[in-house]
């Protein structure tokens, strides 16, 4: 029997998967849980379950002295203290695969908005009323399907997106840490240098994690590359783009647009993007379905549960800590 803290509400059949398994579980019953509830919560759990939003440093896993794993709800684990975790022989699970799909979704729904102007429009309808149909600007935008997409990141998200791109009849350009000449053929796509695709692309869409490397990938030397009538996406991770470079940019009219899903300083929205009008925003939906999350929540459950009958997970984060204090 293993005590587990939860830190966010999550779906009753979680909840009864690990009971039924027979472990105790707390779940805090907010969507955002306070530092002083998750120090408090952890203090004698051998598992924590987390959704993004709540940092697992050095402090939360000092604080934890029976911990044994960390379920991440979400692929991306920039939220935990790898480092941290592995000195403890932590074990980290997250949920890669099962939102793939799902984010690509949404990233074809940003882009879209923003190319095409919908949010804005709508948003001018409700206030304007319905303008009388003109041939001639002001509604003009741009078209998505044959223009040039550039994939920052061609992992699982990054090829789900390629593969749209495919039935858009768009060209593709990839960069990528390791590039991937088998997949090419399949998701007609060509790598080249981070320079090339932003000075190539229509479209520029990020899909890397967020690790030293890629904090602030795309700062104001990259807008600079960039073509004038191009829009930047992002559904990765804020940092990845430097912020304050991104308002001058699109104030300066050095891009044409943004569409983004993630912040910098979530859940902090950078004020002037508020006022921009060639700007779609997004609260970190990606994976914001119903049939994804309970995915999600599903393949974290299973994850711990493997491991704690000493299994080894597929979606073990660190795997030189395996199998740890289990
Ligand atoms: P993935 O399969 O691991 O793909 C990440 C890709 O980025 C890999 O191909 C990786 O290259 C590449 N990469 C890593 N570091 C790089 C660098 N410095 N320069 C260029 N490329 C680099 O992960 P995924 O499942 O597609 O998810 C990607 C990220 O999306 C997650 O980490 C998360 O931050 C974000 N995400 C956001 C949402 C949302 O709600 N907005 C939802 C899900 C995920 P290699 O092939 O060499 O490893
Ligand atoms: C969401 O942002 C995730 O990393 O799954």
């Amino acid at each position: 029997m293993a005590r587990i803290f939860i830190s966010c509400r999550i779906f009753p059949e979680t909840i009864e998967r690990l009971t039924r398994a027979g472990h105790e579980v707390e779940m805090y019953p907010g969507d955002v849980v306070s530092r002083e509830e998750l120090l408090r919560g952890v203090a004698d759990a051998e598992v924590l379950i987390v959704p993004l939003s709540t940092k697992v440093d050095r402090e939360v896993l000092a604080a934890a002295p029976e911990l044994k794993i960390v379920a991440n709800l979400g692929v991306g684990v920039d939220n935990i203290d790898l480092q941290e975790a592995n000195a403890r022989k932590v074990v980290v699970l997250n949920t890669p695969g099962v939102l793939t799909e799902t984010v690509a979704d949404l990233t074809f729904a940003l882009m879209l908005a923003v190319a095409r102007r919908v949010v804005e429009l709508d948003k001018r309808l409700r206030v304007e009323g319905f303008p009388g149909w003109s041939f001639m600007p002001p509604y003009l935008g741009r078209d998505v399907w044959g223009a040039t997409l550039g994939i920052v990141g061609l992992g699982r998200i990054g090829a789900a997106v390629a593969r749209r791109a495919k039935c858009f009849s768009m060209k593709v350009l990839y960069h990528s840490r390791t590039p991937k000449p088998d997949l090419e053929p399949e998701l007609g796509c060509r790598y080249v240098p981070l320079e090339e695709l932003l000075r190539e692309s229509d479209f520029v869409v990020l899909c890397v994690p967020l690790t030293p490397e890629t904090y602030h990938l795309i700062g104001e030397r990259e807008f600079s590359l960039m073509k004038r009538s191009a829009y930047l996406v992002n559904i990765a991770r804020g940092p990845v783009v430097e912020e304050g470079a991104l308002v001058r940019a699109l104030k300066d009219g050095r891009i044409a647009g943004a569409a983004l899903d993630v912040f910098e300083r979530e859940p902090e929205v950078h004020p002037e993007l508020l006022e921009l009008d060639n700007v779609v925003l997004t609260p970190h939906i990606g994976s914001a379905t119903l049939d994804t999350r309970r995915r999600m929540a599903s393949l974290a459950v299973a994850g711990v549960l493997a491991a704690l009958r000493g299994e080894r997970p597929g979606n073990l984060v660190n795997p030189n800590v395996w199998p740890s204090k289990l």
